[in-house]
């Protein structure tokens, strides 16, 4: 029996991948309403495919939730610890959840254990829910081995299920060799035709988890200051992108410049990292560059509708169409969306918004419930209705192929500003539009 603390996303995608490979799951959470929700078989997330998997668990028994730990705890020989690490105020990783999970199970534990982390946790964390347990268990005067261990996630919202069930590599920070058998068998199934599983020391796994996080977003600011280039030179940054990733040390991935990266991890993880980096006195000024830009990144789409339009102030009575909300396609996670940072720039200088996303709507209007110039519209015509401008921030699909001349004839200004470069000029172009994208500027 494995029991997951925590039904937040990754606890939920990886007790349902759990379940599904055969495994029997307890998930717990503190949250009584959202354990009722799941056993009633819905999903708090929205996460394509997570509520299909977790009914066919329910339904073969292989999957519960409860809310009660002295089950939960009571019939699992392994722990995942997948609980939030919301961000303090100066950047660092709040553990509060992370260790009341490890007193929780301190405080039960009768036989031998093997405790996983699988939230994103600063370096040392494997080692103070260690310290949380045995000074639980002593304090109940009962001696039961356990391993702390240290398995970050690599699940990309959206792309969950498949992320979890055929990862790139599974990451095992491990000191105790009986942990890292058990969780060689546990992630066997996945890893069946090809050794995935990477064995290091625990305070490395939990660095690499930060490691990688960075490098990605390192890649993308990087990107959009070479768009802002390419933009005053009159060089294409989608030539540049193809040209420096046929290297394979490079790679094509993930060098999309856009209006900034957003959501919970990249912007969360960069803080803590460096803040990680002050504590030990080891500053991080690549991060703090990487940071920086990224939040300059997000007014971009902003600063052009201000150049358009002849400056800022000239903003002021202008409605503008605004196509996607949530910080990328295929989830309604609008934490650090770059949207968000468009809507306040475009409402605090005068401007109307007519906003449209398939699935962000609802977050959208808890974030902006007070802002009267902001119009949520039930589709993306819709949005266009009245407007001068339509600004894309999310490249949602359904927003690839639109129909231009509609587009053209519905917009009084006839132009679009694209955060995400998703179309071509020509065709821009044959329906009379004026086109401003990220750095693909001939
Ligand atoms: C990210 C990582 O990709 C996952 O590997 C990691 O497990 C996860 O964080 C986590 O720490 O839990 P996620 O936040 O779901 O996953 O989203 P990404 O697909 O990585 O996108 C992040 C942001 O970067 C988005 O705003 C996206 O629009 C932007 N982005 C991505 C770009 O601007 N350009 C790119 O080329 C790629």
């Amino acid at each position: 029996m494995i029991t997951v603390i925590g039904s937040g996303y990754v606890g939920l995608v990886a007790g349902a991948c759990l379940a599904e490979l055969g495994n029997d799951v307890v998930c717990i959470d503190t949250d009584a309403a959202k354990i009722d929700m799941l056993r009633r078989g819905e999903v708090p997330i929205f996460e394509p495919g997570l509520e299909s998997l977790l009914r066919r668990g329910q339904e073969a028994g292989r999957l519960e939730f409860t809310t009660d730990y002295d089950l939960a705890v009571s019939r699992s020989t392994i722990f995942l610890i997948a609980v939030g690490t919301p961000p303090e105020e100066d950047g660092s990783a709040d553990l509060r959840h992370v260790l009341s999970a490890a007193a929780a199970i301190g405080e039960r534990l009768t036989r031998k254990a093997v405790i996983v982390n699988k939230s994103t946790v600063p370096v040392e964390t494997a080692a103070k829910v260690e310290a949380v347990i045995a000074e639980r268990l002593q304090a109940r005067g009962v001696d039961v081995e356990f391993s702390v261990v240290s398995n970050p996630e690599f699940l990309k919202e959206g792309a969950a299920i498949e992320d979890f069930t055929r990862p790139d590599r599974i990451i095992i920070g491990s000191s105790d060799a009986w942990a890292t058998e058990v969780m060689r068998n546990l992630y066997a199934p996945l890893n069946r035709r090809q050794d995935k599983i990477i064995v290091m020391d625990p305070r490395s796994a939990e660095l690499t988890k930060y490691a990688a996080n960075a490098m990605l977003a390192t890649r993308i600011s990087f990107m959009n200051e070479l768009a802002h280039l390419s933009e005053a030179v009159g060089a294409d940054i989608e030539a540049v992108r193809r040209g420096i990733g046929s290297d394979p040390r490079i790679g094509l991935r993930f060098l999309y410049p856009g209006c900034g990266y957003g959501g919970s991890c990249f912007p969360k993880d960069a803080r803590a990292l460096i803040r990680m980096g002050a504590e030990h006195k080891v500053p991080l000024r690549v991060m703090q560059a990487v940071e920086e830009a990224n939040r300059r990144q997000k007014h971009a789409l902003f600063e052009k509708l201000a150049t358009f339009y002849g400056g800022e102030r000239e903003l002021d009575g202008k409605t503008i169409a605004l196509w996607g909300l949530s910080f990328k396609p295929d989830t309604d996670d609008m934490r650090e969306a770059p949207s968000r940072v468009l809507i306040e720039d475009l409402l605090s200088h005068g401007a109307q918004v007519r906003a449209y996303d398939p699935a962000a709507m609802k977050q959208t209007r808890q974030i902006f419930a007070d802002a009267s110039r902001l119009t949520l519209c039930p589709s993306a015509a819709d949005a266009l209705e009245g407007s001068d401008a339509l600004a894309i921030v999310t490249e949602w699909r359904e927003f690839r192929s639109p129909d231009f001349d509609e587009i053209a004839s519905r917009l009084k200004d006839k132009a679009v500003f694209d955060g995400r470069n998703m179309y071509e000029r020509s065709v821009t172009d044959t329906a009379g539009l004026a086109y401003f994208d990220i750095g693909r500027n001939p």
